[in-house]
C-alpha cells in the first residue's frame, strides 16, 4: 500500500471548516462496527470525535480490508471528504477514501465494558484517552486557562515558588520530608509565604503550582500532590480578597459553561445548576453561627473543633451557593492570620465551601502584619524562628495589610464537573496507596 505523508492533517474538531473537501486526518481507532460491505470507525484524535465511514464499493479491497481489521486504538490516517451528517450531535462525518495503519493495537486493555476503578487507575496511562477523562481534562485545561486570564486582565503578575523549602506554613503534620544534601527538606505544602513577598516586591501576584501534603486520609477529596492557586494582594484587607474569591469563582464557572459545553454534556453535568453559582455575592456566615446552625441540627459539634465534611456539606445544602464560613478559631487555623481586633479566639480567614457537597475550595485570610505578634505564633506552633527570618523581614521593612487566598484546582475541576471522586480531576493522581503509573 502506498504511503500517505502525515503532512497538512486537519484536526476533527475543525471539520465544518472543511465541508465537501478532501483532508487528511491522524486519528486513533476508538470503536468500530463494520459489515461485509461498509465499516464505520468511530475516529479520535484528541480534539473530538466523529466516524470515519468505508464503503468497500468505494476505497477497493485493500483499504476496506484494512478497515475491518483495525482494532481499538489503532492509529491510523485517514483521507476522506468531510460531510454533514444531521445524525450524530458532532453534526460531521468523513467519507473515507483512503487510509493507513500507523501503529497496531492488539487487545486493548479498556474495552467499551465495564471495568473496576483499581484496573482503570493501573492503566491511567490509556484510560486517559477515554471520552469521559477527555472532558475532564479539557474542563481543567478551561480553568487553567480562564486563571491566567482573570488575574492577567487585574493586574496580577505571576510568581513561580519554590517547591524544595526548609519551612512548613500549613502545619508540621503532613509534610514530605527529602534529603538535601544531607539536610532535611520539605516538599512545599503551599507557595504562600513566597507569594507574600512577591506581593511586597509586586503588589498583586500569584502563584501556581503543585503543593505537597503527606495527607494520610483515604478521601474522595485528598490528593497528596495537588495544584493550588494562590493570589496574594498588598494593600488589601480581607473584606476586598472575599469580592475578589467570589468574582474568581462565578468567573471560572462562567468560562467552563462558555469554552466547555461540550465537555459538560459528556460528563452529564447540570448545568443549570452551575449557572446559579455566577449569581453573586455568595452568601457568608461566621463560624460561630455554622456551630449554631450545626447544633439546631443535631450535630455533635462544640465551639473549637474543625469541621468535617458531614458539617461542611449540611452547611453548604442550606444556601445552595458556594458559602464563606468566616472567622474560624485561631486555635485551628496557620499561625499567618490576623487576630480579629475584637475577639481575640478567631482569626481574619475565610473558607469558601463548594455546594453539592463537595467541601472546602478555598482557604484564605487576611495576614498578621505585627512582627511580636508572629513572633510569638512561631514559637507556639513550635516552628524555629531563624527559619523565618525572611517572612519576618517583610514586616520589618515597608509593612502593610495584606490579604491571599488558595484555591485547589482538582477540588474545583471535581466539583464542577460533577464527579465523585478528586482522583480523576488530575492526569497522574498520587494519593495514600498510589504512586504508579
Ligand atoms: O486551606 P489550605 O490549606 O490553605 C493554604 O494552603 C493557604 N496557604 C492558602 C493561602 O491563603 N494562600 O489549602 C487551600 C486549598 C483548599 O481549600 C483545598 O481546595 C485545597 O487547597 N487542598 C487540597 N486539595 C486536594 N488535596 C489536598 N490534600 C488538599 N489540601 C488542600
Ligand atoms: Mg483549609
Amino acid at each position: 500500500m502506498k504511503k500517505i505523508l502525515a503532512k497538512n492533517l486537519v484536526s476533527i474538531i475543525d471539520a465544518q471548516k472543511y465541508v465537501g473537501k478532501t483532508v487528511k486526518i491522524g486519528a486513533w481507532i476508538a470503536n468500530k462496527r463494520s459489515s461485509g460491505k461498509i465499516a464505520f470507525l468511530q475516529l479520535r484524535d484528541g480534539t473530538a470525535y466523529f466516524q470515519g465511514v468505508v464503503v468497500k464499493a468505494e476505497v477497493g479491497d485493500d483499504v476496506f480490508a484494512l478497515a475491518k481489521r483495525l482494532e481499538q486504538e489503532s492509529s491510523v490516517i485517514a483521507v476522506g471528504v468531510i460531510r454533514e451528517d444531521t445524525r450524530s450531535k458532532f453534526g460531521y462525518e468523513l467519507g473515507v477514501t483512503d487510509l493507513e495503519l500507523v501503529g497496531e493495537s492488539h487487545e486493548y486493555p479498556i474495552t467499551p465494558k465495564e471495568h473496576g476503578t483499581d484496573f482503570l487507575m493501573d492503566h491511567r496511562h490509556l484510560w486517559l484517552r477515554s471520552r469521559k477523562q477527555h472532558a475532564l481534562m479539557q474542563v481543567r485545561n478551561e480553568i487553567i486557562r480562564a486563571t491566567y486570564e482573570f488575574f492577567n486582565d487585574r493586574g496580577f503578575i505571576k510568581i513561580d515558588s519554590p517547591i524544595l523549602t526548609d519551612t512548613s506554613a500549613e502545619g508540621t503534620t503532613d509534610l514530605f520530608e527529602t534529603d538535601y544534601f544531607g539536610k532535611p527538606a520539605f516538599l512545599a505544602q503551599t507557595g504562600q509565604l513566597y507569594a507574600e513577598a512577591g506581593a511586597m516586591a509586586f503588589g498583586k501576584v500569584f502563584t501556581f503550582g503543585p503543593t505537597f501534603r503527606a495527607e494520610k486520609s483515604k478521601t474522595r477529596r485528598h490528593l497528596t500532590e495537588f495544584w493550588m492557586i494562590e493570589p496574594e494582594m498588598a494593600f488589601m484587607h480581607q473584606e476586598e480578597s472575599l469580592k475578589i474569591q467570589e468574582q474568581y469563582v462565578a468567573f471560572l464557572v462562567e468560562k467552563v459553561l462558555e469554552n466547555g459545553d461540550y465537555a459538560l454534556d459528556v460528563l452529564k453535568r447540570n448545568k443549570e445548576l452551575l449557572k446559579k453559582y455566577i449569581q453573586l455575592p455568595f452568601p457568608r456566615i461566621t463560624y460561630d453561627e455554622a456551630i449554631e446552625m450545626l447544633k439546631k441540627n443535631d450535630f455533635d459539634v462544640t465551639w473549637g473543633d474543625d469541621f468535617g465534611s458531614p458539617e461542611e456539606t449540611f452547611i453548604a445544602n442550606s444556601f445552595e451557593k458556594p458559602v464563606f464560613i468566616l472567622n474560624y478559631p485561631k486555635e485551628i487555623k496557620a499561625f499567618y492570620m490576623k487576630p480579629h481586633p475584637v475577639r481575640s479566639d478567631v482569626v481574619i480567614c475565610a473558607d469558601l465551601i463548594a455546594p453539592e457537597g463537595y467541601g472546602e475550595i478555598i482557604g484564605g485570610s487576611e495576614r498578621a502584619v505585627e512582627l511580636d505578634y508572629l513572633k510569638e505564633q512561631l514559637q507556639k506552633y513550635n516552628l524555629k524562628a531563624e527559619d523565618y527570618e525572611w517572612y519576618l523581614d517583610l514586616r520589618r521593612f515597608g509593612s502593610v495589610p495584606h490579604s491571599g487566598f488558595g484555591l485547589g484546582l482538582e477540588r474545583f475541576v471535581t466539583w464542577i464537573s460533577g464527579k465523585e471522586h478528586i482522583r480523576e480531576a488530575i492526569p497522574f493522581p498520587r494519593t495514600l496507596n498510589r504512586l504508579f503509573p
